[in-house]
């Protein structure tokens, strides 16, 4: 059943090009110029008449929303709040029925989105569930669904239903757009174009794997690192970090890079690894400086870029190099050696790749 890989997480890493393909099959109509969600019940008026989104999850589910905010405000300009179903549903959260809430659960069944979808329900707001198991809870609750095609995920620690959920919310934010007018025709079928290349882009990467494979076991001793990153690829610098936390059971940290000045900078000692996420063509120039403030301090960075900037090696003591895309999506391939990164260094170790010490599959209890 692992098709020959040693563990689910390694064969659910290789299996996210066709996640993606399942999950794009059928969104987009014929001619590749747009998104058909058949399922989905609202009228434009009721689309054209939001003035605010939230994303309500846990975990892994929450940092796939963290890109889903840069994605749906860049497209749409609608304000999008991001925040962990327990919290969120302990508060009182300014929901209106011009309110629509993004519930994302892998399994559909975590307690806390659950309870988060119905609260938004009673105060009147419209939930749109992305999930990725089809009968379950959240979907059979949610007024509207967007079902990930990621197949059934077994490891504990989430790969493939994360990509396919940041699928989802390109999907779904080009289609927004589409119906609100936000972005031009011409440039919505850029993203849908770049959007197709994804599955291919990711095989690529993967392609890596054994030099990924080397830097993860040079790291594995070491007690702490730090992932840092600007703007969405702060977003995947927390998903790294929990991944890694979570299966390798090494102390991380992941930090907007502009805010290691205002104190982090102080746990930057000689030899600590930090990953250095740097896909942001417009904020490239900001994040080389992060990277030498922590250089100065001697750390050992490793940095995650886009073909096109190959001069990245001259500031860094590793690199690693991912295909060309748009801005927003480059968190689909950006988050791939960080997932390799944490399950060889959880191999390394000797740890239940698998099954980490502590942690349940599907959290439905709060
Ligand atoms: C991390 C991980 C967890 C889940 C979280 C939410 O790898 O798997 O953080 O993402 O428990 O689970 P779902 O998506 O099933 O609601």
């Amino acid at each position: 059943e692992k098709d020959g890989f040693d563990h689910f997480m390694l064969k659910e890493i290789y299996e996210q090009p066709n996640a993606f393909r399942k999950t794009i099959l059928n969104r987009i109509d014929a001619e590749g110029k747009h998104i058909v969600f058949e399922g989905l019940q609202w009228s434009s008026e009721q689309i054209q008449k939001l003035d605010k989104i939230f994303i309500v999850a846990c975990g892994t589910a929450y940092h796939a929303g963290l890109v889903g905010k840069h994605v749906i405000e860049e497209l749409t300009r609608i304000p999008v709040e991001v925040e962990v179903a327990s919290e969120f549903r302990y508060r009182r959260p300014i929901v209106t029925d011009r309110t629509l809430v993004i519930v994302v659960s892998q399994s559909g069944e975590t307690a806390d989105t659950l309870a988060a979808l119905r609260e938004s329900q009673r105060l009147g707001a419209k939930v749109l569930a992305i999930t990725n198991v089809a009968g379950s809870s959240i979907a059979r609750d949610a007024d509207e669904v967007i079902a990930t095609a990621a197949g059934p995920e077994i490891a504990v620690a989430s790969t493939k239903a994360y990509t396919s959920q940041l699928i989802a919310f390109y999907l779904f934010g080009i289609y927004l757009a589409q119906i609100k007018e936000t972005i031009p025709e011409e440039e919505r079928q850029v993203m849908i174009e770049a959007l197709c290349k994804l599955p291919e882009q990711t095989e690529a990467v993967l392609q890596h794997a054994d030099d990924i494979r080397m830097y993860a076991e040079a790291i594995k001793d070491h007690s702490s690192l730090f992932f840092i990153g600007r703007g969405i690829d702060y977003a995947v610098a927390l998903e790294g970090s929990l991944k890694l936390k979570e299966i390798s059971y090494i102390h991380s940290e992941a930090y907007a890079a502009g805010e290691l000045k205002h104190g982090t900078l102080a746990l930057v000692e000689e030899g600590t690894p930090v990953i250095a996420l740097a896909t942001q063509t417009e904020l490239y120039e900001k994040l080389v400086s992060n990277i030498k403030e922590v250089k100065a301090r001697g750390a050992q960075v490793l940095g995650i870029t886009l073909e096109d900037n190959v001069e990245l090696h001259r500031n860094v003591d590793d690199v690693c190099l991912v295909p060309s895309t748009l801005a927003l999506f480059t968190p689909i391939l950006s988050v791939i050696p960080l997932q390799l990164i944490s399950y060889y260094a959880s191999l390394a170790l000797g740890h239940n790749v698998d099954k980490p010490r502590n942690l349940a599959k599907s959290v439905t209890v709060e």
